[in-house]
């Protein structure tokens, strides 16, 4: 039993540095199976996602290695594919790049399905739609992903996606980087993380151009070899922070970061009144006089992120009037609604958008990290509210903020993690 507990009321102040981001390091540490050589990975965020996807590297026999706390050898020489660890499989969403790196190292794969966060249905259809483009056979059976190429080796093709999917762009990225001949994929993905995974790819000796854009053009290399490579900031931990700042009245200046990754949530806050100030790699962010209220609708990159929507409905709550949040990429992305209602938050949602009224008082209030961002939510409401706030279930915040305790108590939060052996919490059943 593990908790977070947080007093809430305190301005915050300082620097925040921000951690290597979560899902452009998971997707690079998969794609390392391609390779048969030594890499080092730098800037990576120690967060339970990545140890799990160290953890599953190494149960195929690759070799990792710490030489800094965020720097990381990776020898995936005589890793095996087919035998990644269904328990450790089924603990992460990301674990389906395996599927692409077995494909496109083996020319087969055998992984579980994966895991992550609940926001209703999370089909991989656009993933095998690639998958089958390249020319393998793949089938989901008895709660594993199987595939096979063709001929044992997947060969360049033309993929038009049916929808803009961060993690089939990714998969196919992976896969196809050492297919036979070339391959387009039209309707991509823009995230950063996709040219983060391009870039790293590239620096191996991948042949990939249009990263950032929606088409994407890959001409298969016969080999990739090791580099070194520097995973670039969390875009999300950074809005994370800036909207901690500016719901606490604060001012905080969040470093390591790319600016332009940051747009769509500094024009948001802008508009609501908050004061961003943008340098080379770092931001500071001062807290509006006055919150006023804004509309927002959640979309692909260079839209505003799905992965900020529930912290910045908390903000929402704070501010003057009513304001209208659009989930438009997950079904079921307002689950976190119910915990924040515990704080007094008053919101209607109206199918796939949330009402928020405006004016909120959080109070302090035992809730639970439904989800990964839900739990940031919950962080940034209990560090309004006045008394103390208990979140449970912080192992989904742990799986994607890197020591979140200790980057906000060293800017004033009064926050902190308990443990408690689960036999001196509950009494014993008969
Ligand atoms: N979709 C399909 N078919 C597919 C794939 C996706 O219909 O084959 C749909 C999804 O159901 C969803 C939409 O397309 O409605 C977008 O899904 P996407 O594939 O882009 O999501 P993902 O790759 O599974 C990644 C992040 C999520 C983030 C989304 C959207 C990783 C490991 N996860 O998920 O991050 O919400 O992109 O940006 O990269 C988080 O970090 O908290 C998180 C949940």
């Amino acid at each position: 039993m593990e908790y977070f507990v947080i007093k809430g009321g305190n301005e915050l102040s300082g620097d925040i540095e921000v951690s290597g981001m979560k899902n452009a390091a998971v997707g690079v540490i998969f794609a390392c199976l391609l390779i048969e050589d030594k890499i080092v990975l730098e800037n990576i965020p120690d967060i339970s996602d990545v140890r799990t996807s160290f953890n599953i590297l190494k149960a195929m026999g690759a070799k990792v290695r710490y030489l800094t706390k965020t720097t990381v050898e990776i020898d995936c020489t005589h890793a095996e594919g087919g035998c990644a660890p269904f328990e450790m499989v089924r603990n992460m969403r990301a674990s389906y790049y395996l599927a692409g790196a077995e494909l496109g190292r083996f020319g087969k794969t055998h992984v579980g399905c994966p895991g992550g966060c609940d926001f209703g249905i999370r089909p991989i259809d656009q993933h095998i739609k690639g998958f089958e483009a390249l020319g393998a056979e793949v089938a989901v059976e008895g709660g594993y992903i199987e595939g096979k190429a063709n001929g044992g080796r997947l060969r360049g093709a033309n993929i038009y996606f049916d929808r803009v999917s961060v993690g089939a762009t990714m998969n196919v990225l992976i896969a196809a980087a050492m297919a036979d001949g070339n391959t387009v994929i039209e309707n991509a993905a823009r995230e950063p993380h996709v040219v983060d995974l391009a870039n790293f790819l590239n620096s191996c000796g991948a042949k990939i151009t249009g990263a950032g854009t929606d088409v994407i053009k890959v001409k298969g290399v016969s080999t990739l070899s090791g580099c070194n490579y520097a995973i670039i900031p969390d875009m999300i931990e950074a809005g994370t922070y800036m909207i901690a700042a500016a719901a606490t009245n604060s001012r905080l200046r969040i470093t390591n970061v790319i600016p332009k990754h940051l747009e769509s949530i500094s024009a948001k806050l802008e508009e609501m009144g908050v004061k961003i100030e943008e340098h080379d790699d770092f931001v500071v962010v001062t807290a509006a006089d006055r919150l006023t209220k804004t509309n927002i609708r959640t979309l692909p990159y260079p839209g505003f992120p799905t992965d900020m929507n529930p912290q910045m409905c908390t903000l929402l709550c704070l501010a003057e009037g009513v304001s209208y949040l659009t989930e438009s990429v997950w079904d079921n992305r307002f689950r976190y609604i119910e915990e924040l209602r515990k704080m007094g938050a008053e919101i209607r949602v109206d199918g796939k958008t949330a009402v928020v009224e405006g004016n909120t008082r959080f109070t302090a209030a035992p809730v639970r990290a439904v989800d990964l961002r839900a739990g940031a939510a919950m962080i940034i409401a209990g560090l309004c509210a006045n008394g103390k706030t208990t979140i449970e279930d912080i192992h989904h915040i742990k799986r994607g903020y890197d020591d979140i305790v200790g980057k906000l108590r060293l800017v004033g939060a009064d926050i902190k993690e308990i443990n408690v052996p689960e036999a001196c919490n509950y009494p014993k059943a008969n």
